[in-house]
């Protein structure tokens, strides 16, 4: 492959820092890293608790275990979503309501919600795909209005910002993943934002098996017992040492990929101004985390991946909606007359776009990209 879809970030200063870890003799969840590292996710973000967690999905099942998901427990979730935003909630016995996207940010619709709110709705998630987003402060309303939690599945948004604040910190609670494929990692790991105060000691339970060790480590009582529902969400030392080198280079990293954003937004530009692609207008500060078009439909979609692929480029498509998958196909689904869960993730391409990635490649891409639209 001439250009890979991604190669994963490193920093180069991951080995210095789990080396420290070896010499502590200290592994497990929370150490000295992931305290120091929980202190430097809390000044990027705002959010004053953050806790380092397994993966992002392991940060959603904790949620939908702190909000106290139950069986016959309502939560809307978007179709156009990772499996995993879903999973975390129906594993607790929730019914999921799914709803349609935003085309153009592919964000759920906040107009359909109101149809999909019931008395049983327990929970929204709001997943802010590529780190864009737009509509937060209408679902944060309507969260308020009818006592619904809202859980913000900001996988994709470290370093994103809607207004100048983080995302994941409008939420009751945010979920950020830092598995290889995001723009800093440590293979595979996430952190829980929780901005409700009232859950964090809740949290602090349930993420250590939901026994009160934490209290236990604080000297503040002589043994940890079994409390409550929990499970081993905590993120080991050695994965939040290799994190922790990746977060002192996010601004680097944001830098960077944004530059090699606006490549592509330059080179793609006519072809959006005549009509025969189109991308995202940028509405919030986000994170370059995936750039993306749309071409007609999805034959013109899978013959451009493939002529893309022919050529030693290697572009992907993304979800497909949860409403159309085997287990998805069983809960309700609420869209307007057009599904732009379908027709969208249909004409969805997503291009190479990672920090070592040299901007000729882009060149190159961008005019692949106007030759395969000549031809
Ligand atoms: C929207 C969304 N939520 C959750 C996840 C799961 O993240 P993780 O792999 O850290 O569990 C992903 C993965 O990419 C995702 O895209």
């Amino acid at each position: 492959m001439k250009i890979p879809f991604n190669i994963p970030f490193v920093s180069g200063d991951e080995v210095t820092y789990i080396n420290e870890v070896i010499a502590n003799k200290s592994f497990s969840y929370p150490g000295v890293f992931s305290k120091k590292c929980e202190l430097e996710l809390s000044k990027i973000t705002g959010c004053k608790t953050v806790r380092l967690t397994a993966s992002c999905t392991s940060a959603l099942e904790l949620a939908a275990l702190a909000i106290d998901i139950n069986e016959g427990d309502e939560v809307i979730v978007p179709s156009f979503t990772f499996v995993s935003s879903a999973n975390a909630f129906v594993l607790r016995g929730a019914k999921l309501v799914l709803v349609d996207i935003h085309p153009e940010t592919m964000c759920l619709d906040e107009s359909l919600l109101e149809q999909a709110i019931t008395s049983r709705t327990k929970a929204i998630v709001l997943v802010h795909y590529a780190g864009l987003t737009k509509n937060i402060e209408e679902v944060r309303e309507l969260c308020n209005k009818h006592a619904i939690y809202l859980i913000e599945d900001a996988a994709q948004s470290m370093d994103s910002y809607y207004n100048n604040q983080h995302l994941g910190t409008f939420g009751d609670i945010g979920c950020i993943s830092f598995h290889d494929t995001k723009n800093i990692q440590c293979g595979e790991g996430g952190a829980i934002l929780i901005n409700n105060k009232t859950l964090i000691e809740k949290i602090d339970v349930i993420i250590e098996k939901g026994t009160d060790r934490k209290a236990f480590l604080a000297g503040e009582v002589n043994e940890y017992t079994w409390k409550t529902l929990g499970s081993s969400y905590g993120l080991s030392e050695i994965n939040v040492a290799f994190l922790l080198a990746q977060l002192k280079a996010l601004k680097k990293v944001t830098k960077k990929r944004k530059s090699l954003y606006g490549l592509y937004q330059e080179a793609l530009n006519p072809l959006k101004l005549s009509g025969l692609i189109d991308f995202p207008e940028t509405v919030n500060k986000h994170n370059a985390h995936i750039f993306f078009i749309k071409l007609k439909d999805k034959q013109q979609r899978n013959e451009l991946e493939s002529y893309l692929l022919n050529s030693g480029i290697a572009a992907y498509t993304h979800y497909s909606p949860l409403h159309l998958s085997d287990k998805g196909k069983n809960y309700p689904y609420f869209c307007f007359k057009r599904d732009y869960s379908k027709i969208e993730s249909d004409r969805l391409l997503r291009l190479p776009l990672f920090f070592d990635l040299e901007p000729d490649k882009i060149k190159m891409c961008g005019a692949l990209i106007n030759q395969y639209f000549k031809k």
